[in-house]
């Protein structure tokens, strides 16, 4: 076992560090001569012209990726999107408009709740596309078409690497639907590719950095309760940040819309609650900022996650974090980094089981 895990721990910290790869691989598997290329998808322009509804279903990770997914592929292709949590998609009489994509998203292909509204969806009638990673999987036999993540193995619980390729995996999905559907130039079209393309290396640059993340986690491994807010993509990277934390450290957290934060949350604030605020949007900076501010002046402890030049927030923040800059549609590739890095280290730092939490599976077979 210590050979697979490669000098590394944790098999965690290895698939953190492996997610330039993951990411470059799978941009690598449809983006070519600066094109993306959907033909081993199975995706036809027609077919991708004639939808009109996008249904994102997934459990756990995958479904933070379709929540971060759905405002990319609104913004760019201009197309509504509903993501679905698999294990309610069934219950509930939705009527589903024959036009639709429904894109499920698994990293095991297996999970059952998953794969029952894959199917249920086939029944409808509906196109079904698969974003999965395990080849030859349950989903990806029975899906329509099949988005394969080059992610690799994962072995830890807490998924680090294919969540990272499922995001990018949906960005190229984004920018070819607007391409296609000419919500966009072909210099538009191009730089988008170009953005896609820096991901892996500022990856790695994040990684670089990681210790800084060791130090502050230590501080707060003995923390009851962390909030995470966000509002838009930053909503969706907090609540990936915040299962993380959860699912390893045992300790309780909760991801929030910043806005609703007032409609209650607040009330659980008290001296020394860590806040953690994703800062990316810049059009929503203030507006999730002032939410932290009101956090502040309650006792919280404030940790704010932006980009470089944003080095206003040092006066606003007890703790800042960067990541680089890159076209924000796209930063949740980034901004995921520290908070899982985040995770890890408190996991540590209290001595668990890192790979394998208590009560948790790595794939979910039973509804
Ligand atoms: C489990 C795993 C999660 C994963 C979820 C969905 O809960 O621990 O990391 O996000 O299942 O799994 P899937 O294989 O469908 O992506």
């Amino acid at each position: 076992e210590a050979a697979e895990k490669a000098g590394f721990e944790h098999f965690m910290m290895k698939e953190i560090h492996e997610q330039p790869k993951a990411v470059k691989d799978t941009l690598g598997s449809v983006i070519k001569d600066n094109c993306i290329d959907l033909s081993s998808v199975e995706l036809t322009e027609d077919e991708i012209r004639g939808f009109d509804q996008i249904y994102i279903v997934a459990c756990g990770s995958a479904w933070h990726v379709g929540m971060a997914a759905q405002y990319v592929i609104e913004d760019l292709a201009d197309i509504p999107v509903r993501v679905e949590l698999a294990s309610e998609f069934r219950y509930r009489r939705m009527s589903l408009n024959k036009n639709s994509l429904v894109i499920v998203i698994s990293q095991s292909g297996e999970t059952a709740d998953t794969l029952a509204a894959l199917r249920l969806a086939k029944e409808k009638g509906i196109t079904t596309l698969a974003v999965v990673n395990v080849v030859g999987s349950s989903i990806a036999r029975e899906a329509d078409k099949v988005f394969y993540t080059l992610a690799g193995p994962e072995i830890s619980v807490a998924t680090t690497k294919a969540y990272s390729a499922q995001l990018v995996a949906m960005y190229c999905l984004a920018v070819q639907f607007a391409k296609v559907r000419n919500m966009i130039t072909e210099e538009q079209y191009s730089n988008y590719l170009s953005e896609l393309l820096t991901i892996p290396d500022k990856i790695q640059k994040i990684l670089q950095d990681k210790e800084r993340l060791q130090w502050f986690a230590a501080k707060y491994a003995n923390a009851h309760d962390v909030f995470f807010v966000g509002r838009g993509i930053d909503y969706a990277i907090s609540l990936e940040g915040s299962l993380k934390l959860k699912e390893i450290s045992y300790i309780h957290s909760e991801a929030y819309a910043a806005g609703e934060l007032k409609h209650g949350t607040i009330s659980l604030i008290e001296p020394g609650t860590l806040v953690i605020g994703v800062l990316t949007q810049s059009d929503l900076y203030e507006k999730t900022i002032s939410n932290m501010l009101e956090c502040k002046s309650r006792g919280a402890y404030l940790m704010g996650l932006t980009t470089y030049g944003k080095y206003e927030i040092e006066d606003q923040v007890n703790f800042a974090v960067y990541v680089p800059k890159i076209d924000e549609r796209f930063v949740g590739s980034l901004a995921v980094i520290p908070l899982q890095l985040m995770g890890y280290y408190v996991s540590v730092a209290k001595g668990l089981d890192v790979d394998k939490p208590r009560n948790l599976a790595k794939s979910v077979t039973v509804e």
